[in-house]
């Protein structure tokens, strides 16, 4: 489900949604328990070349050295064109966001640990993205998480939901998925300003900056944050970021403070 869209990727482009996701949730990708054994992390919409695919199975594999990484994409030159890069763990399939999963062995359905969908569904229509969404948290186990995004081209910004498939598993037929956070990163590359976000929202919040609108408040009240501790600058962008999100926090945002994730440029909202 879904259709082929400009396929443009970059090296190391994604290396933050994986040190992120390393970070953030480690048991999950860690995790060999029941159905979670030999779970695929599943990189959906790779592009053009499977870079971002290989290079995530690469650095995730530190966390699991078993862990199996499943590229999929929509378009079937891509598909064919990464098969000399696949190997035991890791495999190229053409398929949407209904996942193209296949029967193992013993007649059970492959499983899914995790799905990273980033710059995909910034090239559908906004009132496409729950359906997305939906499709694609059907392949998940319950427990999982999808975390689907928007970068600028190298990776430098971007922002993402994170969407969990909740434990116990739904009513059957029924796809429950919880909003667990929307996370903003940077590497500080192109220094701090939280207006920079824009440019990189998720699609359903990127059309959604206008007053009244969650999200308007939210980058709002960052600015505002920004504006008030503009005297930690001087210590250089960082540590202007993490007096934002302090600022932020006591606003009455509920964002995570956890040193860790504010060093590394990681700002995690988990409500707005
Ligand atoms: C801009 S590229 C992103 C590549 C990579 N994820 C990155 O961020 O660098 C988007 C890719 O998603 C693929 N795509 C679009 N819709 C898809 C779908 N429903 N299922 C799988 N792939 C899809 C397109 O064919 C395209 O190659």
């Amino acid at each position: 489900m879904g259709q082929p869209t400009r396929g443009k990727t970059a090296r190391n482009r994604l290396r933050r949604v994986d040190n992120f996701l390393a970070f953030y949730d480690p048991g999950l990708l860690r995790r060999e328990d029941g159905a979670f054994a030999g779970a695929w992390f599943v990189d959906l919409g790779y592009g053009a070349e499977p870079i971002t695919t290989l290079e995530s199975a690469q650095r995730l594999r530190r966390l699991n050295p078993t862990l199996p990484v499943l590229g999929v994409e929509i378009d079937p030159v891509r598909v064919a064109a990464a098969q000399p890069c696949a190997d035991e763990l890791t495999q190229f399939r053409l398929g949407g966001f209904n996942l193209p999963l296949q029967r193992r062995a013993d007649g059970a359905l492959e499983a899914v640990r995790a799905i990273r969908a980033f710059n995909v569904l910034r090239q559908y229509q906004e009132e496409e993205v729950a359906a997305a969404w939906q499709t694609m948290a059907r392949g998940l186990l319950p427990g999982g998480l999808l975390i689907e995004g928007t970068s600028e081209p190298y990776g430098r910004l971007w922002t993402a939901n994170l969407l969990r498939r909740p434990q116990p598993g739904p009513l059957p037929g029924e796809v429950e998925l919880r909003h667990e956070g929307l996370v903003f990163s940077t590497n500080f590359r192109l220094g701090f300003d939280p207006a920079d976000f824009q440019a990189v929202l998720p699609k359903n919040l990127i059309h959604r900056m206008t007053p009244g609108e969650p999200i308007h408040s939210l980058m709002e009240g960052w600015k505002r944050a920004a504006r008030e501790t503009m005297a930690a600058r001087v210590w250089g962008p960082r540590q202007w970021f993490v007096a934002s999100v302090h600022r932020l926090a006591a606003l009455g945002y509920a964002v995570s403070l956890r040193p860790k994730l504010l060093a590394a440029g990681y700002l995690l909202v988990r409500r707005f």
